[in-house]
C-alpha cells in the first residue's frame, strides 16, 4: 500500500484508497448547504403567504460523527438557526457492523413547531436515521429533513428505508473513514473520506 501524503504513518496504516478528496468534500458540502438554505427561504415565504407562523431552523446534528460535517455545512448556509446536538451510537468500539442503535443523550424534546434538519455522516443500515426521524415526528415539528455526507448503496436493501432529503455523495456498500467518520473512535480526523484496508486486529 502507498504512502498517503500529509497523514503520519500509523493513521495510514489501515487507510487504502482516497474515495473522496479534500476539495470535492468542500465543493459539494457548500453546494448542498446553499442547496438547503434556498429551499428554507422558499419555505419561509410559502407559509408566510398562507399567513402561518414560520417555525424556528433547528439543526440535530447526530454525534460524533456529523461533527466534520455539520461545522463546514453550518458555514454555507446563512439562516438564522439553532444547533442542538444529540449522541446516537450504533458502532459500539471496533464494530463494522451496525448493532442496534443507542440513545446515550436525550433528544432534543422542544421541537413542536420547529423546523427541523437533522445532520449525519452517513446513511447505512437506516437504524439511525430512522428511530430519530420517529422520535423527532412524535413531537409535532412543522418539518423535518434530513441531511446526510453520504449515502451507502444497499443493492439487496436497507434494514429500514428512510427518507434522506439531501446527500452529498453515494458510495458502494464498504467502510470508510475519515471527514468525522471512524473506525474504533480514530480517523475522523482525516480531511478526506477513505475507504479501509484489510480489516484492522482491534486492541
Ligand atoms: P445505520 O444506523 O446503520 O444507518 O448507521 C449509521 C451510523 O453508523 C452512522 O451515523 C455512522 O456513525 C456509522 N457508520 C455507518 N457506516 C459507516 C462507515 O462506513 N464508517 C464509519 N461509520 C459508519
Ligand atoms: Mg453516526
Amino acid at each position: 500500500m502507498g504512502r498517503i501524503r500529509g497523514v503520519c504513518s500509523a493513521m495510514a496504516l489501515f487507510v487504502q484508497r482516497v474515495l473522496i478528496g479534500r476539495d470535492e468534500i468542500a465543493r459539494r458540502v457548500d453546494e448542498v448547504g446553499r442547496q438547503i438554505s434556498m429551499d428554507l427561504e422558499r419555505q419561509s415565504s410559502e407559509l408566510e403567504r398562507r399567513g402561518e407562523p414560520v417555525g424556528p431552523v433547528v439543526l440535530v446534528p447526530v454525534l460524533t460523527g456529523a461533527l466534520v460535517f455539520v461545522s463546514d455545512l453550518i458555514r454555507s448556509m446563512p439562516v438564522s438557526m439553532s444547533i442542538r446536538p444529540v449522541t446516537l451510537s450504533s458502532y459500539p468500539g471496533a464494530a463494522t457492523t451496525s448493532q442496534g442503535v443507542t440513545v446515550q443523550g436525550g433528544v432534543p424534546t422542544d421541537l413542536r413547531g420547529a423546523r427541523v434538519l437533522v445532520v449525519d455522516d452517513i446513511l447505512d443500515s437506516g437504524r439511525t436515521l430512522g428511530l430519530l426521524r420517529r422520535l423527532i415526528e412524535a413531537q409535532q415539528p412543522q418539518s423535518v429533513g434530513i441531511a446526510v455526507l453520504l449515502t451507502k448503496l444497499k443493492p439487496s436493501g436497507r434494514a429500514e428505508e428512510v427518507r434522506v432529503e439531501y446527500s452529498c455523495f453515494e458510495i458502494g456498500d464498504e467502510f470508510v473513514v475519515g471527514y468525522g467518520l471512524d473506525y474504533d473512535g480514530l480517523y475522523r480526523n482525516l480531511p478526506y473520506v477513505a475507504a479501509m484496508g484489510e480489516a484492522p486486529v482491534a486492541g
